[in-house]
């Protein structure tokens, strides 16, 4: 099979979408599947991991460049673009093995087929050939370079740009709002030697060309945050070691779905996504939207610890460290958080930007009709977000058993967690602890008191912090932490599943109107309109809550209990989290619910090319990949069908396989070692394989 996705036909208003689910991108940067003619209406974006800039008192967020694959062509004086006429003919194309993109179009008097990727050998590296064909002899005028208008959200993110031709070269120097300085460089290389600047940015080639004849365009470009300059390979080169580069990533990211094309496409096109954003060098996290764009700031939520940290530790531990790396380098940020809110320890930031810094608004959604600012409390009441990074460092050494992490840092970061916790924690006249004034991963209830997710997990932060204080006594100053640490666990309140099994998500839960999901959805008032205004008096969820609890430590529940709970809470959940379905493929598989959870993980994996996902928050766009959904299919997969196991000292598969497939195979490390594992229905085999 051949693991390409393929759009025939051209549909102006398929362009933002077209730009998510043909992405190009290395953890470094991302450029969106947007075709050469368009701008910043179309959503053009050259987005880029990790510096982020602040416009005023407008949301903070991530830059995107100016596009360096600017082009349009003229045919004796009138301009021929999707724009100006229907494609005769029009083809999109990702190719997964790749990594390139590639179009195709047809017009009336030329043809115009191009190339490009993101390289995963140089990750400053952008590059794109341009090639046109004519059909009809006369003159053609071709206009390229780099477009200086750029799609911000929340910008302008540029005060001052500074762009200049040297030869066949632009460079670009753009100094951000709060005075960090980027530059890129572009550099052209032409088949026709009739060129001239026409801007300061932009050129133009005049070309006599009979029918058959082709002129192509090679573009190199690349970003810099510092003075450092890049040689130029050619194309060809650059695209060969590219090529290389991503192939040798992808054959340890190698996973297939056997007996059912459908399912074997969407793990791959998911492992590509997740390929997208693997980063081992820079530590600076994963957006939630990727290198999609600038939705939710370019900042980084739970969804890494949870959703992406499980596949780059099976199948590159390096980008799993720099995950958790980026954790360390962050907790001063979140040291300074939890004591603006009065707390110790670290209170991380929910929505996470360099060195920790809190990017979540108060006013985090609008409403869609008058534009008024709705006010939430995510970033002050999401304490989840503090035993969800602790929770990563313990799976990332289970699965890799590299202990240095801790010694590096991760110690203090899960003791400084705990340490929060405690200080948060309220001692009530029952003599135990409670988390109060919450919100679980469900954000429709906000400010609701033990958070059944909350507090377990937080059972497992303060867990780890004993064990950390007692491996390390020295690292830790107060002689008293440990005391305390072990009184807290113990009085912590759990709540406890009720006659039925079933856990109560928050204390007064159960007490809500008792609606379902179809019922509520009559009650909006705009299509837009953010679910929390109209759920937060009923049962309805957004996302798996209580479910993530049960997925994520399976041990603390038995069988009988998780059924309960999944039977409970699904009718009242919709899905308004794209992180929500895989958690439910998890619980439903643990629930022997195969056939469901198998319809809960394609729509996961298949998100990005084929699904229904969430554009707005009330007026808020949330459009763009979506990196959690892709990981999460890729843990049903992988932990779920296949029954990955890893809690010995030598992993063990238990597959639970739907009917719908024959067969999974794939590659992953544990503690060093590589294995090659391959489940059918009747059988199962993990071989250790040479690196
Ligand atoms: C979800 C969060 C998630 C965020 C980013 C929100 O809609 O409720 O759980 O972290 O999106 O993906």
């Amino acid at each position: 099979m051949k693991y390409a996705l393929t759009h025939h036909g051209y549909r102006k208003e398929d362009c933002v979408q077209e730009g998510n689910s043909f992405l190009v991108g290395n953890g470094h940067i991302g450029y969106r599947g947007t075709l050469e003619e368009y701008r910043a209406s179309e959503q053009v974006a050259w987005n880029l991991v990790g510096i982020y800039d602040q416009r005023g008192s407008k949301w903070r967020e991530s830059f995107n460049l100016p596009n360096p694959f600017f082009f349009e062509t003229y045919f004796e004086g009138k301009r021929e673009t999707v724009h100006d006429c229907h494609p005769i003919k029009h083809e999109v194309s990702l190719d997964l093995e790749t990594g390139l993109f590639s179009r195709h179009t047809e017009f009336p008097t030329y043809t115009i087929a191009s190339e490009r990727f993101a390289s995963h050998e140089d990750d400053r590296l952008l590059a794109e050939r341009i090639v046109i064909k004519a059909k009809k002899a006369g003159r053609y005028r071709f206009v390229f370079g780099v477009d200086p208008e750029i799609w911000d959200i929340h910008g302008p993110h540029f005060i001052a740009k500074e762009f200049a031709i040297d030869g066949l070269s632009v460079s670009f120097k753009g100094t951000g709002n709060e005075g960090g300085v980027l530059r890129e460089q572009a550099q052209y290389q032409c088949s026709s030697s009739s060129v001239h600047p026409l801007s300061e940015s932009m050129f133009e080639a005049l070309v006599d060309m009979d029918a058959g004849q082709e002129f192509s365009l090679d573009v190199l470009a690349a970003v810099f945050e510092g003075e450092e300059s890049m040689e130029f390979l050619g194309f060809d080169v650059a695209k060969e070691r590219h090529v290389q580069a991503y192939s040798r990533k992808r054959a340890n990211a190698y996973i297939e779905i056997q007996g059912n094309e459908e399912a074997d496409f969407a793990i791959h096109y998911s492992v590509y996504q997740l390929l997208a954003l693997g980063d081992s060098k820079r530590a600076r996290g994963i957006p939630a939207r990727g290198v999609s764009g600038q939705t939710y700031k370019g900042a980084i939520f739970w969804d890494q610890e949870i959703f992406l940290l499980p596949f780059f530790a099976l199948t590159d531990p390096s980008v799993a460290r720099g995950l958790l790396e980026y954790r360390i380098k962050s907790l001063p940020g979140a040291q300074a958080k939890a004591e603006e809110f009065g707390f110790e320890g670290a209170f991380y930031a929910w929505e996470s930007q360099e060195n920790g810094k809190e990017a979540c608004s108060k006013y985090n959604v609008t409403d869609p009709v008058t534009g008024a600012p709705v006010r939430t409390y995510f970033s002050e009441r999401q304490i989840h977000i503090s035993a969800d990074i602790p929770h990563a460092f313990a799976e990332y050494y289970k699965t890799t058993g590299d202990a240095s992490i801790f010694q590096e840092g991760g110690a203090e970061v899960i003791v400084e967690c705990a340490r929060f916790f405690l200080s948060f924690a309220k001692e009530r006249p029952d003599g135990l602890f409670h988390l109060e004034d919450v919100i679980g991963p469900d954000e429709y209830h906000e400010k609701v008191a033990d958070n059944a997710f909350t507090n377990y997990m937080v059972k497992k932060t303060i867990d780890l912090a004993i064990e950390m204080v007692t491996r390390f006594p020295n690292r830790f100053e107060d002689p008293a932490l440990l005391k305390r640490l072990v009184d807290f666990r113990q009085r912590l309140y759990l709540p406890r599943p009720n006659k039925g099994g079933v856990i109560e998500q928050f204390q007064g839960y159960f007490d809500l109107e008792d609606v379902g999901v179809k019922d509520l959805a009559k009650r909006l008032t705009s299509e837009k309109q953010y679910w929390g205004q109209i759920a937060s008096s009923t049962r309805v969820i957004k996302q798996a809550d209580v479910a993530a609890l049960l997925s994520l430590l399976p041990d603390e529940f038995p069988l009988e209990v998780k059924k309960a709970n999944l039977e409970f809470y699904l009718p009242y959940t919709e899905h308004g989290s794209s992180l929500s379905s895989s958690m439910y493929g998890l619980l439903g598989l643990a629930c022997d619910d195969v056939e469901g959870s198998y319809a809960l993980f394609l729509k996961s994996a298949k998100i990005d090319y084929e699904g229904a996902s969430k554009q707005w928050a009330g007026g808020v766009y949330i459009g763009g990949t979506h990196p959690a959904s892709n990981g999460g299919a890729y843990i049903d997969a992988v932990y779920g069908f296949c029954g990955l196991d890893l809690r010995g000292n030598i992993p063990s598969l238990h597959p639970k396989l739907p009917q719908e497939i024959s067969g999974i195979r794939f590659r992953f490390q544990h503690r060093g070692k590589h294995y090659f594992a391959s489940v059918t229905h009747d059988d199962a085999t993990l071989k250790e394989e040479l690196e």
